[in-house]
């Protein structure tokens, strides 16, 4: 099993967008998938009541309690355990930092975001785990998005090279439990949502730690 924690201390940038996303995204790749929602909002909780489909497992719990999630998703058989967390939660975020194998840090290309980084970045190291900014909510063909990639490299930020860009499918599709791809296959941010998979399960070593066997499943 491997696990990805999206982790960010400022609120609204995206981290249950991005983590439902993927999680749909590695149920449709075939992998056993789980969402933990660590957040007492219970965003990505109150997706999945709404979701009518079996898959991914959502999970609302506390960060306390994230040691035995994590054992029972693997002995569940689950392949992929994607970790949602709540904005401004030092001890939480940390935890599923600890329990990860990727950490993603989504962040809009914004002049007040980026300097908001500094505490999540720390965190990450503080985990001593991988970890890389996804440049999240980004405006179309703007230059922005290259600023803040440089900027964010220049203080030594990895940078995930796939963007999610700013588009209504996202916001518009999870209303009733979708995600964008299931609203819209084949738009836009279907497309980078699969490249973005793509990219993160590779750096999780996601092939390498799956305990099932592995059948593509036909998309609904
Ligand atoms: N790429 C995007 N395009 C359009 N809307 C987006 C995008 N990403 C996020 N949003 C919207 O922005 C708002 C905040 O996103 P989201 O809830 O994913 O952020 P969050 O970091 O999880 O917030 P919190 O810190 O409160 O948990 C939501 O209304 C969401 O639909
Ligand atoms: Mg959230």
């Amino acid at each position: 099993m491997r696990t990805i924690a999206i982790i960010s201390q400022k609120g609204g940038v995206g981290k249950t967008t991005v983590a439902v996303h993927l999680a749909v995204a590695g149920a449709q790749a075939g992998y056993r998938t789980a969402l933990v929602d660590l957040d007492p909002q219970a965003t990505a909780r109150k997706w999945g009541d709404k979701r009518q489909a079996d898959e991914p497992e959502v999970i609302g719990d506390h960060a306390e309690r994230l040691p035995q999630l994590v054992e029972a998703a693997q002995s569940n058989g689950a392949d992929l355990l994607i970790i949602d967390t709540a904005p401004n939660a030092d001890r939480a975020s940390l935890a599923a930092a600890r329990a990860a194998d990727l950490i993603l840090i989504p962040c809009r290309p914004a002049a007040f975001d980026l300097e908001a980084i500094e505490a999540t970045r720390d965190l990450a190291s503080i985990a001593r785990k991988p970890a890389w900014v996804v440049l999240s909510s980004a405006p179309a063909r703007s230059a922005v998005v290259e600023e803040a990639r440089r900027g964010l490299e220049g203080q030594g930020a990895q940078v995930a090279p796939q963007v999610v860009h700013q588009r209504v499918a996202y916001s518009y599709s999870v209303i009733d439990g979708r995600t964008a791809e299931e609203y819209e296959p084949g738009g836009k941010a279907a497309e980078e949502i699969a490249a973005l998979f793509a990219w993160a399960s590779e750096q999780a070593g996601l092939q390498a730690g799956k305990q099932s066997n592995k059948t593509a499943r036909g998309r609904a």
